[in-house]
């Protein structure tokens, strides 16, 4: 078996993911020492189980990016995890999510608007990347108007899960990003406003401020955690939409159904398909040992994907129930910005479906998938509606 993961079919994986469940559900990269997990209850078990698997980052040495996201709370084991993540909750509540509503369904007219009339548009460009990103801007209390310098920063950090990325552009790209935040941040310490970065800034834990590097950690975190993942969800949703027949008619004329039909492209399609942790300790998976201090990446795609827990796993079916797919991840680490994701793809989804009539992909479009191994999803999305 060739090592794990390669990117001949890079947006269809699903084929590969099945045979690893099948012949090696845990499986230990020869090249890289790298091990991986691909059955749900293993996925489930390595996102969930903390104390076997941290979540540092890159260990004792990691890279450039790592630094970065070091002192963020996806990449921090309790104790320390649970003092930050108290800090972000509130802000993310599903009740706080859900008095975002009215702005995020204007800033969705306001982007689809434009295109409506002309019957074809990318609709990654369109709507699906710049909705999360200003929503996002908007909560930090950052300018929209910067929103092209984070769709660079946050393409080229995500690529850096690619292997073979070129190092000199990433760690250029993390220094300007590092630097934007920080006089972001600098600003708001002089003139506090109503938003996330000010709140972080007043924030105390057991009467300690946050420091520099762990607000940086947070504003890069929300970056990229909050936009590209949404931004697939999106798209996905539009694939998955699209290409099972009769599916985009039958949300239209049954609204109520798609909440679930999200849910249902978050297994089938997810929009992040792996994550890593570190074994902190050595232990058995699947009959397997794992050293202590291995890196290990849990396959939430393939997972999403498993026979044993979803019946017929390879259909789209928008009334899947039970759906209990891992795509926001298990346990501690729990995707925080789950409610603002469904609610961003509700609204977008809602308004796709209803005003563009028809909708289908461009059958000429070749279709790539971003660059990445963790976040998955169509760089472009060329779609064309009967305009009126
Ligand atoms: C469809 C969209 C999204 C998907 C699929 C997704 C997926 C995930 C996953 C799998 C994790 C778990 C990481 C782990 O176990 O190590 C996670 C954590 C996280 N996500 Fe999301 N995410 C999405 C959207 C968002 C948004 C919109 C935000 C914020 C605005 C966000 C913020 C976070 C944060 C802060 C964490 C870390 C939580 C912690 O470590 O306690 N995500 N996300």
């Amino acid at each position: 078996m060739a090592p794990f993961p390669d990117f001949e079919q890079p947006l269809n994986p699903f084929p590969r993911y099945a045979a690893m469940r099948d012949s090696e559900p845990v499986f230990q990269d020869p090249d890289t020492g790298v091990w991986h997990v691909f059955r749900y209850d293993d996925v489930q078990r390595v996102l969930s189980e903390h104390a076997t698997f941290s979540s540092r980052m890159g260990g004792d040495n990691p890279s450039e990016t790592g630094q970065l996201f070091a002192a963020s709370l996806v990449n921090t084991d309790p104790p320390r995890h649970r003092q930050l993540r108290s800090l972000v909750t509130q802000a993310f509540t599903p009740r706080a999510v859900e008095a975002l509503a009215p702005r995020i369904s204007e800033l969705t007219d306001e982007l689809l608007e434009p295109a409506v009339a002309g019957g074809a548009t990318d609709l990654i460009e369109q709507l699906a990347y710049p909705l999360p990103v200003i929503v996002i801007a908007e909560l930090m209390g950052i300018p929209a108007s910067d929103r092209d310098r984070f769709k660079l920063w946050s393409d080229v950090i995500v690529s850096q899960t690619r292997p073979g990325a070129d190092d000199s552009v990433h760690t250029a790209a993390n220094r300007e990003m590092a630097e934007y935040f920080m006089g972001m941040i600098e600003e708001r310490r002089h003139r506090p406003g109503n938003d996330l970065i000010s709140a972080l800034l007043a924030a105390e834990i057991d009467g300690q401020k946050l420091s520099p590097i762990e607000l940086l950690g947070f504003c890069s975190l929300l970056l990229v955690a909050g936009n590209e993942t949404t931004t697939n969800l999106i798209g996905n949703a539009v694939l998955c939409f699209t290409e099972s027949p009769g599916t985009a008619e039958r949300l239209v004329a049954e609204p109520a159904l798609l909440p679930h039909a999200i849910e249902e492209v978050l297994r089938y399609r997810s929009p992040v398909q792996s994550m890593y942790r570190l074994s902190a300790v050595d232990t058995t998976v699947r009959g397997r040992t794992i050293p202590a201090g291995s890196p290990i990446i849990a396959w939430i795609g393939s997972a999403n994907r498993d026979g044993e827990q979803f019946p017929s796993p390879d259909e789209f079916d928008v009334e899947r129930s039970p759906n209990r797919h891992l795509a926001f991840g298990q346990g501690i680490h729990f995707c925080l910005g789950a409610p603002l994701a469904r609610l961003e793809a509700r609204i977008a989804l809602e308004a796709v479906l209803s005003r563009l009539p028809g909708l289908a992909v461009d059958p000429d479009a070749q279709l790539e998938r971003m660059e990445s191994m963790i976040v998955y999803g169509a760089k472009q999305l060329p779609v064309t509606w009967q305009a009126a």
